[in-house]
């Protein structure tokens, strides 16, 4: 029998736009409770008090049969961006989104590696369910009785109008169980809601500046040696890198994993580590979280693990402090402390109704008392938790990959990544991850053809994380060598944009602006035709990327308004209309915004280390005055949480004769500066 409540919402505000109720009784384990979020208080102190944004009496709840049923208002013009890491759609009006984590999302359900849930409206709201349960939202997808359309009938017969979706007015959301926590967030834009939702999540991560280098993933199987020899080749043939990635074969056992180094492949992993590391290469480790019977932690893990094995493996119920202790430990000893730089958080995205039933069920028990469900769906960003925790203990900073995550991620410095491998879709995920506090790599593993491979190439040198992963298809950067020197120049780029990349980050972590974003947050383009456009996107303030893909030589490019500049050549283009842009293979269409500065340093092999500074190049684009805040810390260490960064401010005046005059701001003496000498370069 079915029992309804409906009740009444009391809402409290947190900070400045944002609000959130109790509905019923929650259960303890949320997103946010598992990695026990710190909002930015400071930060978001400073933004305005915008207001709520609903008529209170709107929002409507009932609780039938032990589930939460929200309702919200919608209008009819409201467009839905977010639910995390989508790659099917860019605007969720219309469908009904089921937000369950799932390793292989190739159906458009709303599933995927990191559903999240909270969404943004082309109104200016934002709406958060803080709950580790999968949600389902209705995205003006049902239309009740009570509906003020539901009184429009259409013939399907003959009027052409009829849809299988009639417009709705409402938003439903429904939660299993007899209670949940909702988060409203209110702004002047779609971005300002995006900032503090970022905001409250702890404000954006901060990689090191190292992790914004080009990055190679080894081919599985390889051997110490063989890693030796294929890191002096990128340096031989002038390939800039940062970071090699050490795919299964690292670990004695790994499907499950030891996290253990395999002794015949890595006898001496300090030497190994220590050797890439004086060629400037830092070292990341793959692991899932499945424990190997053979691994020394196994029997310390086993009492505090799930009922049920993934490949023969225990899972560890890390929210249990006790367990993430003894992994820590372990990482400690093993593999931090020899130098390891960080990790790629395998497979803890498991589906059960995929292709591939490997995970273990909803119905698993674990011993902190959380069922399997709630266990799949936070996985992800328990491990994100605790790896980033063992480095900051250290003071030092991490960069990673992870395949699973949810709410309240935005601080973890962690980039998703997948086994699909659609270009367009992938393009489609980098916009989509910037409405929901998600970092992620459109990475390259392989190609049909040498212009597949550019194409790839220079979308990942323009992400936040530039990766080739070989583990599987063993490509190197020179493996089509009709090409190589185009691939060289894209890796190339991406490192001589790193000043322009990290201050983009450092706004992300203090002000909550994603640094690779979606064109709906772009000034108010939300509430526009171009809100949806899926196949560009914004590379920190002022560099507009239009990618191509696969052969294509051409395409159509949208221009916000205001005047426009071709990256390289800076040629002017009139904006607030689509342009028709042709460009060789040699070329990714970038477009800088008039006023546009953009911070550049050599193309180094790598990262320089901390107190080495770097010379500047900086470019002004266009005829009107611009300024850029350039950031500035060691680079590698929190001691930016204790106020030891500087916001160096680059300003171009443009004089009334249209002489263009650069300055950059001082800093104290005694300040170690990670910027050199400064050229300025105008381009018009
Ligand atoms: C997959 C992962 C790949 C690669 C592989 C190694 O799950 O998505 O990137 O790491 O495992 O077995």
């Amino acid at each position: 029998m079915s029992t309804r409540q409906t009740k009444i919402l009391n809402w409290s505000k947190k900070a400045p736009g944002i609000w959130s109720s109790i509905i019923g009784s929650p259960e303890a384990f949320t997103p946010f409770s598992a990695i026990n979020v710190k909002p930015a208080l400071q930060a978001l102190k400073k933004r305005e008090n915008t207001p709520f944004p609903f008529n209170p009496d709107s929002i409507k709840v009932d609780i039938i049969s032990s589930r939460i049923i929200i309702r919200l208002p919608l209008k009819e013009d409201e467009k839905i961006f977010g639910f995390g890491l989508q790659f099917m759609r860019i605007n969720h009006r219309g469908r009904t989104r089921y937000l369950r984590v799932n390793s292989d999302p190739k159906i458009d359900t709303g599933e995927t590696h990191a559903p999240v849930p909270f969404y943004v409206s082309s109104r200016n709201y934002g709406v958060l369910i803080n709950t580790s349960r999968i949600v389902t939202i209705y995205c003006g997808s049902c239309v009740r009785k009570d509906s003020k359309y539901s009184s429009i009938i259409r013939d399907r017969n003959t009027d052409p109008l009829w849809t299988a979706t009639p417009i709705s007015d409402s938003v439903e959301i429904m939660i299993p169980g007899n209670g949940v926590e909702i988060f409203i967030f209110s702004g002047n834009t779609v971005l300002d809601v995006v900032e503090r939702y970022n905001l409250y999540c702890g404000g954006g991560a901060l990689p090191p500046r190292w992790g914004l280098g080009f990055w190679y993933r080894m081919p599985t199987n390889f051997n110490a040696e063989q890693i030796i020899r294929e890191a002096e080749e990128l340096r031989k043939r002038d390939f800039p890198c940062d970071v090699i990635g050490l795919e299964p074969g690292w670990h004695s056992k790994s499907y499950p994993t030891s996290y253990e180094w395999s002794k015949e492949r890595f006898p001496q992993p300090a030497e190994f580590i220590d050797k890439l590391r004086s060629k400037g290469f830092r070292v990341n480790l793959w692991e899932n979280p499945y424990v190997s019977p053979s691994s020394k932690i196994y029997p310390k893990l086993k009492p505090l693990s799930g009922s049920h094995t993934v490949w023969g493996g225990i899972v560890p119920d890390y929210s249990l402090p006790e367990a993430r202790e003894i992994l820590k430990a372990q990482h400690t000893r093993e593999h931090i402390s020899l130098g390891v730089s960080g990790y790629k958080l395998d497979e803890c995205d498991g589906s059960e109704l995929t292709d591939n039933s490997w995970i273990f069920p909803a119905h698993a028990t674990f011993p902190s008392g959380h069922d399997g469900e709630q266990m799949r769906q936070v996985y992800g960003l328990i491990l994100q938790k605790m790896i980033t925790d063992i480095f900051h203990e250290r003071n030092i900073r991490t960069y990673g990959l992870v395949r699973a995550s949810t709410a309240g991620a935005s601080s973890l410095p962690y980039v998703l990544y997948s086994d699909l491998y659609d270009h367009r879709q992938f393009v489609r995920a980098l916009c989509n991850s910037s409405f929901s506090g998600l970092l992620w790599t459109p990475e390259v593993r392989e190609a049909k053809s040498s212009e597949e491979w550019v194409r790839r190439i220079q979308v990942a040198c323009f992400s936040p994380l530039a990766m080739l992963n070989a583990w599987s298809s063993q490509m190197k950067p020179w493996s089509f060598p009709e090409v190589e020197p185009i691939v060289r120049k894209y890796i190339k780029l991406r490192m001589q944009l790193i000043p322009y990349f990290y201050s983009a980050f450092a706004r992300y972590h203090f002000d909550g602006t994603p640094p690779f974003r979606a064109m709906a947050l772009e000034d108010d383009l939300s509430k526009t035709d171009a809100a949806e456009i899926d196949d560009q996107y914004m590379a920190g303030d002022s560099i507009l990327v239009a990618p191509l893909f696969g052969s294509e030589r051409a395409r159509e490019v949208f221009l916000p308004e205001g005047i426009w500049y071709d990256f390289e050549t800076g040629e002017r283009f009139r904006g607030g209309q689509v342009i028709q842009v042709s460009a060789g293979l040699e070329k990714i269409p970038l477009f800088v915004r008039n006023g546009g500065i953009i911070p550049m340093m050599p193309a180094l092999s790598h990262v320089p280390q901390t107190g080495e500074p770097v010379p500047l190049e900086i470019r002004h684009y266009g005829t009107v005055s611009g300024n850029f805040k350039l950031f500035d810390d060691d680079g590698e260490s929190y001691a930016y949480e204790k106020g030891f960064y500087r916001w160096r401010i680059l300003e171009v005046k443009v004089l009334p004769d249209g002489k263009k005059q650069g300055s950059i701001s001082k800093v104290e003496d005694g300040w170690n500066s990670s910027y050199g000498r400064i050229t300025w370069k105008f381009i018009e």
